[in-house]
């Protein structure tokens, strides 16, 4: 199987778990809303916004929470997904394409980002800077979120799912290099470790009210692990990084 088969089969549900964990989880919904304020500060108003790679929509959902007046707008190779984004978020739109080959004019977009996309495409990651390059509009900012590659939770991952082994490859300095083909990238670190997304990836957010109340001691132990490790790493090592790159006017 190539990576790009590998990758569609991998992505061809709809994670409505994850989806409805993301927005009714307290502990996640909080991580949620502050990525997006961090993009809606790029682009304020209302601006015409794309995410590539936007999986089941949990992002514009938070993106129109704090900026309302945006145009929202998806792309996402699964059917299902987009399916799924297009039905629970009418607000927005959506169309099931390739990251590689975006369905829109040149300079459509205010703001394009990604999150989490990148190491999925790991064999052609310039051609999908390149595509958000060409929709992004004179002065439209370019925002790419991905994890550390290196870190421990990550590389257990990449050990248990095929589909995530582009991780090898996402790194701080990779990252610059890549947004230095196009612009002048800056990094920051947006989240101090991986240890709440984690808890979120195993417990979920149960529907039982009992499930629930043991799930919040897990998810208080976990957030009580994040404050401490982040007050004991340094912020160039924290494992979720951000690249933004503006392009001129
Ligand atoms: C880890 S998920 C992240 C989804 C979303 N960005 C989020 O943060 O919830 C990666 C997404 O990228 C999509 N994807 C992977 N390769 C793609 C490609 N070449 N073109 C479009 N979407 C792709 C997958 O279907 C999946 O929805």
């Amino acid at each position: 199987m190539n990576d790009s088969a590998l990758q569609r089969r991998f992505h061809r549900n709809a994670d409505e778990a994850r989806f409805y964990n993301r927005l009714d989880n307290p502990w996640l919904r909080e991580r949620e809303l502050a990525f997006a304020r961090s993009l809606a500060a790029l682009a304020p108003g209302s601006p015409t916004v794309l995410e590539s790679g936007c999986g089941e929509g949990s992002n514009l959902y938070f993106l129109n929470r704090v900026l309302p007046g945006a145009s929202l707008h998806g792309i996402d190779f699964s059917p299902a997904k987009v399916e799924f984004a297009r039905r629970l978020l009418p607000f927005a739109s959506f169309q099931a394409a390739d990251a590689l080959r975006l369905p829109y004019p040149d300079a459509s977009f205010d703001l394009v980002f990604c999150r989490d996309l990148l190491h999925h495409v790991d064999f052609d990651r310039p051609g999908v800077l390149r595509e958000m390059w060409r929709v992004a509009k004179p002065g439209a900012w370019l925002a790419i979120f991905e994890a550390r590659g290196s870190c421990p939770l990550n590389l257990l991952f990449q050990l248990l799912y095929p589909a995530e082994r582009g991780l090898k490859n996402s790194s701080a300095p990779s990252l610059e290099a890549l947004g230095r083909e196009l612009g002048e990238p800056e990094i920051s670190f947006v989240s101090p470790t991986l240890v709440l997304p984690a808890a979120g990836f195993i417990l979920g957010w149960p529907q039982s009210a009992v499930l629930r109340g043991l799930c919040n001691i897990a998810y208080a132990g976990a957030w009580a692990l994040d404050r401490t490790l982040q007050k004991i790493s340094p912020v160039s090592r924290w494992p979720y990084m951000l690249l933004t790159l503006q392009k001129a006017s």
